[in-house]
């Protein structure tokens, strides 16, 4: 963290943070939020012009990149004109996806460390699709931008609270989106609760959860240079929170209502991460400083927390966790997926088997859930969820992304995720190493928006018929 972006601890109340009524006093970790430069304004609902033919490049053609490209030869109205990896050899077999598909070979750039520079410069591409490791990221989306490109980025898109700054300001600056590629708010469970949550469903959602558990092992040999494990290996915190936070935050309006204002981190001692390190470069790193287990509590400006978690070392099951707890009702994803509801919440909906007979100590039953499923499904599953699980990408939430990125693009909509989404998930990164290197102290979570949170209520995917609570501008 540069020296301009230096901590401040500082003796805030409670009450000022939280609306909370005590009157202790606690020590709260702030970091400086610049001020919008002249001429600047807001990204809230930005909506660009309308593009016909998207055309995109993509930089980064490693075990994620490909993947990409063929999703977009398979959206209609798209044109994949270069590709991009420091490896050249990726490239060119990344052009044999567009040979297999009878489409000509794009434009390459490769071999370098800087021919990135070069496809981002063309001026026939709209999009530049960027799946590199995390250090590149932020670079290359800024000056894809100041090149008059939209950009996605992989996640995480940015790593240190500079990063996101810079992004943000750039993008504020140039009107391009900038939008991170967190496809995990796709997933079709995620999708349907979102849906039934802005039906009422579950009463006035109170908390969610999310993690990143996964355990990396059989694939840390294959990162470009190590750099994943180097990455863990030099920086403590949740390095890799936006799975679990992403859909938690469109389930709580983060910034369309509501904003995250402090989190508080723990972690565990490093064991199994030192150890895989050393199983794969074969020499034990003098100091791992990601922990092995890292969880963080996040408080919100209405009162509503969340909880993330990240351990990509352990023998765990898969879990992203996905788990909200309402007022009148809950869900949760993993490790089984389940709705309960308070007694009275589903009396005379009359498509669920014997809903006079609920009760919030258990989860509906496998034939509620499918009735109710079948009646909340998200509109736009069933507009593309049969064509995307074809296609695929994580189950078909990879698909349904692009095909969400492109239609906005097309169509000339505020994305489903804007750089205020990039930058909230994102800074769980700097902000959870903060409180870790200080004994687990509240660190505030900055108002990416510069004040514009409330500007929209309700989160909503623009464009979407049937969607309940549709947001509005003030
Ligand atoms: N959303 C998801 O579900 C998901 C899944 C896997 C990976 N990811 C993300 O995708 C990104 C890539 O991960 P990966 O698993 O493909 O890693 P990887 O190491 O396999 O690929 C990274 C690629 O970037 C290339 N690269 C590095 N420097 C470059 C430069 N200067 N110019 C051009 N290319 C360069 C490398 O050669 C490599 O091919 C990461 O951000 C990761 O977190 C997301």
């Amino acid at each position: 963290m540069k020296l301009s972006r230096m901590i401040l601890i500082a003796a805030a109340s409670v009450i000022a943070l939280t609306g909370c009524q005590t009157d202790k006093s606690i020590n709260v970790i702030t970091t400086e939020v610049p001020e919008r430069p002249a001429g600047q304004s807001d990204m809230v609902a930005f909506a660009a012009e309308p593009i016909d033919t998207v055309r995109v490049g993509f930089i980064g053609l490693g075990m994620r990149g490909p993947d990409a490209v063929k999703r977009f030869i398979n959206i209609p109205g798209t044109k994949v004109v270069a590709l991009c990896d420091i490896e050249q050899e990726r490239v060119d077999s990344a052009q044999q996806i567009l040979r297999r598909a009878g489409l000509p070979d794009a434009a390459s750039y490769g071999g370098t460390e800087d021919a990135w520079r070069g496809l981002v410069e063309r001026d026939d591409i709209d999009l530049v699709y960027i799946a590199t490791d995390w250090k590149h990221h932020a670079d290359m989306a800024e000056y894809a931008m100041q090149n008059g490109k939209h950009t996605a980025i992989e996640v995480p898109a940015a790593m240190t609270l500079d990063e996101i700054w810079r992004l943000i300001d750039t993008s504020e600056k140039t009107r391009r989106h900038c939008m991170m590629l967190e496809n995990c708010v796709y997933d079709f469970f995620e999708l349907n609760t979102l849906n039934m949550a802005q039906h009422g469903l579950f009463g006035e959602v109170l908390h969610t959860e999310g993690s990143y558990i996964h355990n990396l092992q059989e694939f840390w040999p294959y990162y470009w240079n190590n750099w994943r494990l180097d990455y863990n290996r030099d920086h403590r915190g949740d390095v890799y929170a936006t799975h679990g936070l992403g859909p938690a935050c469109q389930l709580l309006d983060i910034h369309r209502g509501d904003r995250m204002t402090r989190l508080v981190a723990m972690d565990t001692k490093a064991v199994n991460g030192p150890a895989d390190y050393e199983a794969v470069t074969g020499t034990r790193p003098a100091q791992y400083l990601n922990g092995d287990h890292t969880m963080t509590m996040i408080q919100t400006a209405n009162g509503k927390t969340i909880h993330i978690q990240h351990d990509v070392v352990n023998p765990r099951p898969y879990s992203r966790m996905y788990q909200l707890t309402g007022t009148k009702g809950f869900a949760n994803k993993y490790p089984v997926e389940g709705y309960a509801f308070a007694a009275e919440q589903l009396t005379g909906n009359e498509n669920i088997p014997d809903h006079e007979n609920l009760s919030s100590h258990r989860c509906i039953t496998p034939e509620q859930q499918a009735a109710l499923v079948g009646q909340y499904t998200h509109p736009i599953i069933k507009e593309v969820g049969e064509v995307a699980k074809k296609v695929g990408g994580h189950g078909g939430m990879d698909y349904i992304m692009d095909y969400r990125l492109v239609y906005c693009l097309q169509n000339g909509l505020p994305l489903d995720m804007d750089v205020y989404d990039m930058a909230e998930w994102c800074s769980m990164a700097p902000l959870t190493a903060l409180s870790l290197e200080n004994g687990s102290a509240p660190v505030e979570i900055p108002d990416f928006t510069r004040g514009a949170w409330q500007k929209v209520k309700g989160y909503h995917h623009a464009g979407v018929a049937g969607e309940a609570g549709v947001g509005t501008l003030d």
